[in-house]
């Protein structure tokens, strides 16, 4: 079967990687180790050992806990840095990195030393990798519509840094509309514009996310089977969904990844791509998600690996240039 040595080989974008959840937990001890933060967790396999995740608000939890490690530029690189090597192991040739600003400024840590730091592991993954990246900001949707407004006041001297913004974390509770001025504004801006819709929200939150914030992808977006008119709205407009198998299966939206809809979706002709997410609390990177996406779901052969991987390309936010070169 030459399905997985296709998979591993072929050129590829992510869209749909936190960064912060990058981590590995060899990093988390290391970085805790070297700012002298102390860890609730004893040593690397405990704190593996407490990822086994019910819902996507027991995932956040430590995933918010494993970011309190990251305190100097250094360490967004370092932690970036590590992602770019995996990525390049993948064959991942572009990739849009979600951080989240407000889990580190509302820890006193500066704006400016978080995106300097992953900025300059962007340039350096371009210059020694040859990866091309992009930033990502996301707010973060559990907390208020003012705080997301102070956050882009603190971006706005770093504006070239960034392509667009994002709407990340806890997502029953806080639909959309909840940050319809400040997406207003990001647009007035000229940002890209994305926010993470049906992934354990209902099907109207990705409505109002493109409706409402007027985004250009949605991140994950699963949850849109269930509203079959969504679904052709969807594969009329190419609308691309970030969808995340691994997360999926770990967050418990799906019992296991034989139950996944990716391969349906991509049959209805969505632009669907898949991403790795959380890569480090997952369990694993591009090329895993694509294994067991495709070991688990046998519609998935190699002209449809083809379509993901030509889909994650046109999804992309590079110019029209260096997708015709892609092509
Ligand atoms: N969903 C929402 N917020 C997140 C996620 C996710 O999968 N990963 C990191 N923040
Ligand atoms: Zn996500």
């Amino acid at each position: 079967d030459r399905l997985p040595a296709l998979l591993q080989a072929m050129p590829k974008a992510e869209l749909h990687i936190h960064i912060e959840g990058s981590l590995e937990p060899e990093l988390i001890f290391a970085l805790a180790k070297r700012n002298g933060v102390s860890l609730p967790y004893p040593s690397v396999e405990a704190l593996r050992a407490a990822y086994a995740f019910t819902d996507l608000q027991s995932f956040l939890d430590i995933y918010y806990a494993g970011a309190s490690v990251l305190l100097k530029e250094e360490d967004f690189f370092d932690m970036a840095m590590a992602y770019f090597q995996r990525a390049k192991a993948d064959n991942v040739v572009h990739a849009e990195l979600f951080f989240d600003p407000q889990t580190h400024t509302d820890r006193g840590v500066p704006f400016a030393t978080v995106i300097d730091g992953l900025v300059r592991a962007c340039e350096t993954a371009q210059r020694e990798l040859g990866i091309s990246a992009l930033l990502i900001m996301c707010f973060l949707r559990h907390l208020s519509e003012e705080a997301a407004f102070e956050t882009l006041e603190q971006a706005l001297p770093h504006r070239d840094k960034f392509v667009g913004v994002g709407l990340d974390s806890g997502e029953r509770g806080n639909p959309p509309e909840k940050f319809a001025r400040v997406f207003a504004r990001c647009r007035e801006l000229g940002l890209h514009l994305v926010a993470h819709a049906g992934e354990e929200g209902p099907a109207a939150y990705i409505s109002t996310a493109l409706d409402v914030l007027k985004v250009e992808r949605i991140d994950h977006g699963v949850r849109c089977v269930e509203d079959p008119a969504l679904v052709k709205r969807l594969a009329a407009e190419r609308v691309p969904l970030t969808v995340c198998p691994l997360s999926n299966v770990k967050l418990c939206v799906y019992g296991t990844m034989a139950d996944h809809n990716l391969a349906t979706l991509l049959a209805d002709g969505l632009c669907v791509t898949v991403n790795s997410d959380d890569p480090a609390y997952f369990g694993g990177y591009m090329n895993q998600n694509f294994l067991e996406t495709f070991a688990a779901l046998p519609q998935l052969g190699p002209r449809e690996a083809h379509q993901l991987a030509a889909n994650s390309f046109e999804a992309s936010f590079v110019d029209e240039a260096r997708k015709q070169a892609w092509r």
